[in-house]
């Protein structure tokens, strides 16, 4: 640490060198993000109230009244307007969250097991490790959807929890999520729904006429719910956000700290001081946008994933992995080949995409940040390097 603090204009200077390696989502180099840039006004907003803190929610009556406003907004969205919720840091966070009610749920269960399917998020491996759950995975079928009934052998007595995905990391697919509920039906387990990427997609998808297989509060045996603003909710990071459908759930196995000054608080969350001003910059940005400037965002979304699944079938030697039902497109060689040579030659040229080793695809995700200019230019490049590789 430096003994004399600097001039503004030197840090300034230091900092933009520093960061000079960062790509900037305006790039168009960025194809494999999940995260974009906030909506100008949410920046604003959030720079505004930074330091809100609802790890304290008794001192901020306001902003925890806000939070609650949100949740009932986003219960009318998925299906549910009676149902409590709160804001994260992300969806890893929420995932968390809910493993840990499905485990706590079920005290009498000493090896307690979750069932996701294959191409859960890690996040899921990374709470099962730290939570002491075992996780049974579900194989999936060759058109990388959930094979079901490997989902129903997978089921047994320790079974605390199962998790159905609506919009997978990698390929951005719904699992069968009614039909994976019909399964555990009556049984006292857990099921939670990671709509992470899916949540702010999902239901403008379905105004715009796609057909959306159910997902959310409106499947009855749903217990709760991941969706995160700062994916396509144009949140600024971090805003993640997780939905309950039982609200006597937080009354038997929230946490309480009972040392605040604003008196004693139950909540789920794994951090104590949490940020109250993206939540706030969310509340702005539904403002902002409302259902129609959210669905106006998706069909741009979706009006340059057709584009890029065109531009995709003109090029030989490589397809797409699953057909996209949201804005997440996969491609994977012709013939089978690896895909990890052809996402280091994009790469070496600085068009990053998320790279699946596991099934063999490179994923793009049409974020509102990707214009059709980036898409035209990323797509000749791959031409190029496809046919140098002669697939
Ligand atoms: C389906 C899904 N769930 C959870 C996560 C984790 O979200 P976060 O990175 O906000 O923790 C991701 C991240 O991409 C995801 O795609």
């Amino acid at each position: 640490m430096l003994k004399e603090g600097l001039e503004k204009q030197e840090i300034l200077k230091l900092l933009e060198k520093k960061l000079e390696k960062d790509l900037s989502y305006d790039s168009g180099l960025i194809l494999g993000s999940m995260c974009t840039e906030p909506l100008d006004f949410a920046k604003k907003i959030y720079i505004k109230y930074i330091s809100k803190n609802l790890g304290d929610p008794g001192l901020f009556l306001g902003t925890a009244a806000l939070e609650d406003e949100l949740v009932l907004e986003i219960g009318e969205l998925f299906g549910n307007k009676d149902i409590i919720g709160t804001f994260t840091t992300g969806g890893s966070e929420s995932n968390l969250i809910a493993m840990r009610i499905a485990k706590k749920l079920r005290p009498e269960i000493k090896d307690p097991e979750v069932v996701v399917s294959a191409s859960a998020h890690i996040s899921f491996d990374k709470a099962a490790d730290m939570l002491g759950i075992k996780l049974r995975k579900v194989q999936l079928r060759d058109n990388f959807e959930l094979d079901l009934n490997h989902f129903e052998s997978l089921i047994n007595k320790n079974t605390c929890g199962v998790v159905g995905i609506a919009g997978t990391t990698s390929l951005g697919l719904i699992d069968p999520i009614e039909d994976m509920g019909k399964i555990i039906e009556g049984e006292d387990i857990f099921y939670h729904i990671d709509a992470a990427f899916g949540g702010f997609v999902l239901p403008f998808l379905k105004i715009l006429n796609y057909k959306i297989p159910p997902w959310d509060f409106s499947v009855k045996t749903i217990s709760s719910i991941t969706a995160d603003p700062h994916k396509m909710g144009l949140g600024v990071i971090p805003s993640g956000g997780y939905f309950v459908k039982d609200a006597s759930i937080l009354q038997k196995i929230g946490f309480e700290i009972p040392y605040l000054a604003g008196g004693n608080f139950k909540h789920f969350h794994m951090v104590g001081t949490r940020p109250g001003g993206p939540i706030i910059a969310f509340w702005v940005i539904l403002r902002a946008l409302g259902i129609n400037g959210f669905v106006e965002m998706v069909k741009k979304c979706m009006d340059n994933t057709k584009y890029l699944v065109k531009r995709i079938s003109e090029i030989n030697g490589i397809k797409l992995a699953a057909n996209p039902v949201m804005n997440v497109v996969g491609i994977t060689t012709e013939n089978g080949e690896s895909i990890c040579e052809i996402d280091e030659l994009l790469r070496n040229n600085k068009w990053m995409l998320g790279k699946f080793v596991d099934f063999n695809l490179i994923r793009v995700v049409l974020m509102p940040h990707v214009k059709r200019e980036h898409l035209s230019n990323f797509t000749s490049d791959l031409e190029k390097i496809v046919k140098k590789l002669n697939l």
